[in-house]
């Protein structure tokens, strides 16, 4: 399986941090964001690695990273995405990198302490979504269930089916690329990752869920970038 990290946008929700750098690159406690879900992935046994970034400080990435050797990495590529066209809009770049192979995806601004390993081992056909019960779902895209089926995935709804957040962290097998390439941006103007989510049920139920015991947080406000910077010195001082 090969890995896939999205890294671009803006993060004009962390301005003025960002002015400065990649919001990728902030730190979390002791370690650039990005080394997280790079180590999530290379602890998985995924070492072939496509980051997609994008704005104006997408070199900082080469001076932080390298070639990525240090953080385990043997293959390592970088994506440029024009614009902010969203998750589904960046992941598109990266189908001759897929070349046919699963992915697995993770946002560069998620941190979690979750061993995937089991998940990439087993994974055969469809989609892995994993879910985390968290206090304010109308933040995140949120798992509507009849019974034990996730039968829609609602983004950022006002009124969320359930408290269970799709995580950004996504294992998918070939067929992602073609589901991309049929959605249309969404109201706010972007490809919407939860809009391929959606493919996968509405097309032969073929989407499978785990919920996450582990912690897990984005970090992509000054709240969610506190706190785990705080988990993870925490975790990192026991
Ligand atoms: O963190 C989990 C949530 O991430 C999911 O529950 C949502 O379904 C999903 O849409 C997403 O929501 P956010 O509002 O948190 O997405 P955000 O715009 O903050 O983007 C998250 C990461 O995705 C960002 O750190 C980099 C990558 N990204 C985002 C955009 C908009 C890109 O690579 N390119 C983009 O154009």
């Amino acid at each position: 399986m090969k890995g896939i990290i999205l890294a671009g946008g803006l993060g004009t929700r962390l301005y003025p941090l960002t002015y400065a750098t990649n919001k990728h690159l902030l730190p979390i406690y002791d370690q650039p964001m990005i080394f997280y879900p790079i180590k999530t992935l290379v602890d998985a046994g995924i070492t072939s690695i496509a980051i997609v970034t994008g704005g104006p400080h997408a070199g900082h990435f080469m001076r932080v990273l390298r070639n990525g050797k240090a953080l385990g990495i043997k293959h390592l590529e970088f994506l440029y995405q024009e614009n902010e066209g969203g998750i589904a809009d960046a992941l598109r770049l990266c189908e001759d990198f897929a070349d046919n192979d699963n992915i697995a995806v993770i946002l560069g601004d998620n941190t979690t302490d979750m061993d995937i390993s089991p998940h990439v081992k087993n994974f055969k056909t469809g989609a892995m979504v994993f879910l985390k019960k968290v206090p304010d779902p109308e933040r995140f895209g949120v798992a509507a269930f009849s019974g034990e089926k996730i039968v829609h995935i609602d983004e950022k709804s006002k009124n969320p089916k359930s408290d269970y957040a799709v995580t950004g962290l996504y294992i998918y097998d070939n067929k992602v690329f073609s589901y991309i390439h049929k959605i249309k941006p969404s109201g706010r103007g972007e490809m919407e990752i939860t809009d391929v989510n959606n493919c996968y049920i509405d097309n032969g139920n073929s989407l499978q869920y785990t919920k996450m015991k582990h912690y897990w947080s984005d970090c992509g406000t000054f709240e969610s970038l506190y706190a785990a910077s705080k988990f993870w010195h925490d975790k990192k001082k026991i």
